[in-house]
């Protein structure tokens, strides 16, 4: 269903509340140290500041627990905001409350103010009606653009969207609309590359995805539970022994559909995930004892990037090793390559694959990175977000 956007509305000489997603990285200074969440929402900010609308953002920043926590506030992230933007963002002391409205009302077109930490109040996560509804108190339109929080049902993502019109902003347009392609009427080859830690995070996905692929790559560690299904001898690898069966049922399923479904043939396997343990390739089947595979190996990188380059579409999720220690990046780095130069649409899942994408220099060479962990997860099991239900449809 094709939701309305900020496109559809008029919005000069409004207020408008837009929800955005700056739960951003913060080092021990509480300085960003990773940005792309607020610089994917600027696109939308401007186009409301350019049309004559007074902005108020807000947004959640990590798990505060719904009490004050002074190392989450939103200050640095309104300091980026204003670099950014290039001119001044009034960050207020909470989100709501008499004093932020009085701040609110002072607002003149092409002002930006930007709340206080939502998850400071319980009553946020809770979804609770009274606290949405002041919250909508401070505008008379609503815009979410916060695709990498729309799994959450919370009252800035879907109970203040009762007491006010609501559409979707520039960032949650792009994002259903790469993320849609890959459900709806997929161009093929279509091939889906899978990684991450464990298997259980993307049973949901992968079941999703099977009935629509040509073809899945499998790596990371997930890879292993996988090879121990089929039988080989994976050491201490990462195995999740209660979803062997399942892994099991998921091969057997793409067999009867007829999709293409690769392993890792061989890996890179050390004593530990450390860069001075002793490593070694060796063939995925034969993994020595104590050891655990921690990287795809270049057999399986080169066959990977093969198959990826033939494709007409792919979506990407999931590291293929430990590509935070540098030993074991190099099948990351070369999926990454091969995505990039693949001349088909390219889409990358958010999290840590965009970490990694970020890592390698990469980012601005694929159609799509999806700025969402869970949500774009969620989005690609086929689930309807709750933040997305709540927009007016088209
Ligand atoms: C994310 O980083 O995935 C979103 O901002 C949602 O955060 P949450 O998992 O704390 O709800």
């Amino acid at each position: 269903m094709e939701k309305r956007t900020i496109r559809d509305v008029d919005v000069a000489g409004r207020r408008v509340l837009v929800r955005v997603d700056f739960n951003v990285p913060l080092d021990e200074r509480g300085r960003v140290t990773d940005d792309r969440r607020i610089r994917e929402s600027l696109p939308t900010v401007r186009y409301l500041l350019d049309r004559g609308a007074a902005v108020v953002l807000m947004s959640h920043l990590g798990r505060p627990g719904g009490r004050v926590v002074e190392s989450l506030r939103m200050a640095p992230v309104g300091e980026r905001l204003a670099q950014l933007l290039a001119r001044p963002v009034q960050v207020l002391p909470d989100c709501v409350g008499p004093a932020v409205e009085a701040a609110v009302a002072r607002m003149q077109p092409g002002d930006v103010a930007l709340l206080e930490n939502l998850r400071f109040h319980p009553e946020e996560e809770a979804n609770d009606p009274d606290f949405a509804a002041r919250l909508a108190r401070l505008a008379d339109l609503y815009v979410n653009d916060a695709f990498g929080t729309a799994h959450r049902a919370h009252a800035s993502t879907v109970g203040v969207a009762r007491y006010l019109p609501a559409v979707a902003g520039l960032l949650m347009e792009k994002e259903i609309r790469y993320l849609s392609r890959l459900l709806e009427n997929p161009d093929h080859p279509f091939v889906a590359v899978l990684g991450g830690k464990k298997v259980s995070d993307k049973i949901g996905v992968l079941r999703n995805l099977l009935e629509r692929v040509d073809a899945v790559l499998v790596g990371g560690g997930m890879a292993y539970t996988f090879l121990k299904a089929c039988g080989s001898s994976v050491g201490r690898s990462v195995v999740e022994e209660d979803k062997l069966e399942l892994a099991r049922e998921l091969m057997e399923r793409a067999q009867a559909r007829g999709v293409e479904l690769l392993l890792p043939e061989d890996v890179v396997a050390a004593e530990r995930p450390s860069a001075d343990a002793p490593r070694r390739v060796v063939p995925a089947g034969e993994i020595p004892e104590g050891w655990m595979g921690l990287d795809i190996g270049p057999a399986t990188a080169r066959r990977f990037a093969q198959v990826v380059e033939g494709a007409r579409l792919v979506v990407w999720n999931g590291p293929m090793g430990v590509f935070e220690v540098e030993p074991f990046a190099e099948g990351t780095r070369w999926v990454a390559e091969a995505v990039a130069r693949c001349p088909g649409i390219t889409v990358v899942g958010g999290g840590d694959t965009a970490a990694a994408v970020d890592q390698f220099g990469l980012l601005e060479r694929f159609d799509h990175v999806s700025t969402g962990g869970g949500a774009t997860l969620e989005f690609l099991e086929g689930k309807e977000l709750p933040g997305i239900r709540v927009l007016q449809d088209r």
